[in-house]
């Protein structure tokens, strides 16, 4: 049962112009949350604005929580204000998680953007053993290239304007893996976050390979807890007989990790 917790601001670092590092320390006792889960922040006591804000996992540490955030429109703009010492509400952690893989699997994630946020947990309880395939606008987007570099088995990185690394997307990173290790795809496991068109492709990609993938979907939240349905999504369900049969379901408490065969484009 996810519950509200107050976290008191213990930094709140600028990585570049439109992104931050926010270390919490929670103050309430605050549930364990798993790699792939994420809390609505109430950014302001106010009203304005009155919706929470969503945001992933990014660390577990020994105080509390960080979350890694690009500021995107008012909320994340006051986030960005907020000093050390603030104290803010915390409601989660919310949604399902990446499911736990078998031993003998073979983790590749992907991460487009901020995207990189709510699959890192998941890179560090793989440690050592994930291929981590990463990429960004600019070379100047990519956060904790060291940490990943030391968590992975192998990092793959690349930047839209190639200023950083190879030319290219996340998408054509995991076609060439497939294609250079056809003969052993079979304990394969993909997981991703990024942006829908990049989830998108990458789910034909290992449709056509037949690798099992779980991908985090964003939609805009209202709530976080499944009460306003303001975030559904198309989810394919096997109705017998009704061959394009799907129902919506909430990202926020179905999702945000979805079996990728089952997400409808
Ligand atoms: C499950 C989940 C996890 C997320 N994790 C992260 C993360 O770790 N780091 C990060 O930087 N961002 C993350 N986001 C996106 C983040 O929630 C939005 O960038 C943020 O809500 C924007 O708020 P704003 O007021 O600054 O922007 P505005 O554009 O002013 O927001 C207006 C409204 O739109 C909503 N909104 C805008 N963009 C998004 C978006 N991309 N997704 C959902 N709602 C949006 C806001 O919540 C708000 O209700 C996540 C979103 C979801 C759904
Ligand atoms: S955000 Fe309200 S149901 Fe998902």
């Amino acid at each position: 049962m996810s519950r509200y917790f107050r976290a008191e601001i213990s930094a709140n670092i600028p990585l570049n112009d439109n992104h931050n590092l926010l270390s919490l320390t929670n103050l309430d006792p605050m549930d364990e949350p798993e790699p792939g889960q994420f809390y609505m922040v109430e950014v302001n006591q106010g009203y304005d604005p009155l919706l929470k804000r969503a945001f992933s996992l990014f660390r577990r540490t020994a105080e509390g929580i960080q979350i890694l955030y690009r500021i995107q429109g008012k909320g994340t703009a006051i986030l960005r204000n907020l000093k050390e010492g603030a104290v803010i509400r915390i409601l989660g952690p919310l949604g399902n998680g990446y499911p736990a893989a078998p031993e003998e699997a073979i983790p590749v994630i992907l991460a487009g953007g901020i995207g990189i946020a709510s699959v890192f947990p998941l890179i560090e309880r793989f440690a050592g053993k994930a291929y981590v395939l990463y990429g960004a606008r600019t070379g100047g987007d990519l956060f904790m290239i060291d940490e990943l570099r030391g968590l992975s088995k192998e990092l793959h990185l690349c930047t839209d304007d190639g200023s950083c690394s190879e030319k290219g997307n996340v998408v054509g990173l995991l076609h060439s893996l497939c294609a250079s290790r056809s003969s052993c795809l079979d304990h394969v496991k993909v997981y991703a976050c990024g942006p829908k068109v990049m989830l998108r492709e990458a789910a034909k990609v290992v449709s056509s390979n037949c690798i099992k993938a779980w991908f985090s979907l964003e939609e805009h939240m209202a709530c976080g807890i499944g009460a306003c349905l303001g975030c559904v999504t198309k989810i394919k369900s096997a109705r017998p007989g009704e061959e394009q049969a799907f129902e919506y379901q909430r990202v926020c408490k179905e999702g945000p990790v979805f079996d990728a065969e089952d997400i409808v484009w």
